[in-house]
């Protein structure tokens, strides 16, 4: 993608999605008194805290890590907003606010409820900027699996043993069979019915989320994997959901844990899945049918190579690399004394080789100080 279209088109998406934005007026409606102060947690382009202002906000802290925020204060500007409003471009881990906040807003749910950081982060929220009995929105998080006979799911695995070109590309299958998928599933396609896997109070200091559901197949069925989706609630109501053809249903894509094998299943059989997510992004996911036991994750999705291994070593002594090292030197010469012209030129004298051009070396350099100055 071209740098900036991508993240336009993503907004895009949330912007237009009617579900998921009355879900979001309806809970800030509830949740936010008159005069309230309300921190838009990863705010886009403003969406969540324009409803809270709607909804009576008297102030509202938008926090953004990209560089959406310039859009994001024309966007409260565009609307009358823009007293009431302060926009603070940084992850909110490392973002400090002038006062409490009432109200803790945030859609950091990606398609699993856990794997966007909003468990480490509402956790963060509560503890550094949370005014005792505020409230966050959502508040807690069902996460939801069931069984899945869907073969253009299991495609993703099967087409590794297609030899596609008369290529033997098999080493890569049991790396696709442990890769979570990102994929919009049917009701059609799932086998049982689904069952709340864990419920996760949010705000509460992360820790790995453990999976268990039990189900039973409603008819006979080649089961591929797991299907697995989130929804969220604020004050014991629904907020949003991506639960596959609910009416309510937001736009977003469920996730498809493959299993190793395709499992074959009677009309009424037990399947049980049980699983662990150590968060945001490390999935573990075990069934069990008929004694037979599937066991993967997605740290199996990428082997570690022998460089990988010695990284990891308590043991090792790592050495800077040589892009390692222009980086040390350009974050050293961040001093608030030196010009970025300076710094480039130093850079290209001291890495020259590294570079091919000094637009390079300037991408380079724009690269470190968006991430690690100001
Ligand atoms: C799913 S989008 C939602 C955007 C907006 N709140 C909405 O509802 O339309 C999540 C946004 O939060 C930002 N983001 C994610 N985690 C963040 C964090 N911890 N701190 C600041 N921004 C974050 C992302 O860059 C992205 O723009």
């Amino acid at each position: 993608m071209i740098p900036g279209s991508e993240l336009v088109h993503e907004h895009a998406g949330y912007a237009s999605d009617a579900n998921r934005l009355d879900g979001f007026a309806r809970a800030l409606a509830r949740a936010v008194k008159p005069g309230d102060r309300v921190l838009d947690l990863g705010a886009g382009t403003g969406l969540l805290g324009l409803l809270a202002l709607r909804a009576g906000a008297s102030r509202v802290y938008a926090v953004e890590a990209t560089r959406l925020v310039e859009l994001t204060r024309r966007v409260f500007a565009a609307n009358g907003f823009a007293d009431r409003v302060v926009v603070i471009r940084g992850h909110s881990l490392g973002v400090s606010l002038p006062e409490p906040v009432d109200v803790v807003v945030a859609d950091q749910l990606a398609n699993f409820g856990v794997e966007a950081g909003i468990l480490e982060d509402f956790a963060d929220a509560r503890a550094r900027h949370l005014a005792p009995g505020g409230r966050l929105v959502p508040d807690r998080l069902d996460l939801w699996l069931a069984p899945v006979a869907s073969p253009r799911a299991w495609e993703s695995v099967a087409l590794w043993e297609k030899r596609p070109a008369g290529l033997d590309l098999t080493p890569v299958r049991e790396a696709a069979a442990n890769a979570i998928q990102s994929v919009t599933l049917e009701p059609g396609e799932l086998v049982a019915a689904p069952s709340v896997a864990a419920s996760l109070e949010l705000g509460a200091p992360p820790s790995s989320v453990a999976l268990a559901a039990g189900f039973v197949a409603r008819s006979a069925a080649t089961v591929h994997g797991l299907g697995g989706w989130f929804s969220a609630h604020a004050a014991g109501e629904l907020v949003v959901t991506n639960t596959p053809g609910a009416p309510a249903a937001i736009r977003r894509p469920n996730v498809f844990l493959p299993f190793r094998e395709p499992v074959e299943v009677r009309a009424g059989e037990a399947l049980r899945a049980t699983g662990h997510v150590v968060p945001p992004d490390i999935f573990a996911w075990t069934c069990e049918v008929a004694g037979r036991r599937s066991v993967q994750s997605n740290l199996h999705a990428l082997p570690l190579d022998a460089a990988d291994l010695r990284r990891s070593d308590p043991a090792a002594r790592p050495a800077l690399s040589a892009r390692g090292a222009a980086r040390r030197h350009v974050l050293e010469l961040c001093d608030a004394r030196h010009t970025l012209a300076e710094i480039e030129a130093s850079l290209v004298a001291a890495h020259g080789a590294l570079f091919p051009t000094r637009a390079a070396a300037a991408a380079f350099i724009a690269s470190v100080v968006e991430r690690d100055a100001e």
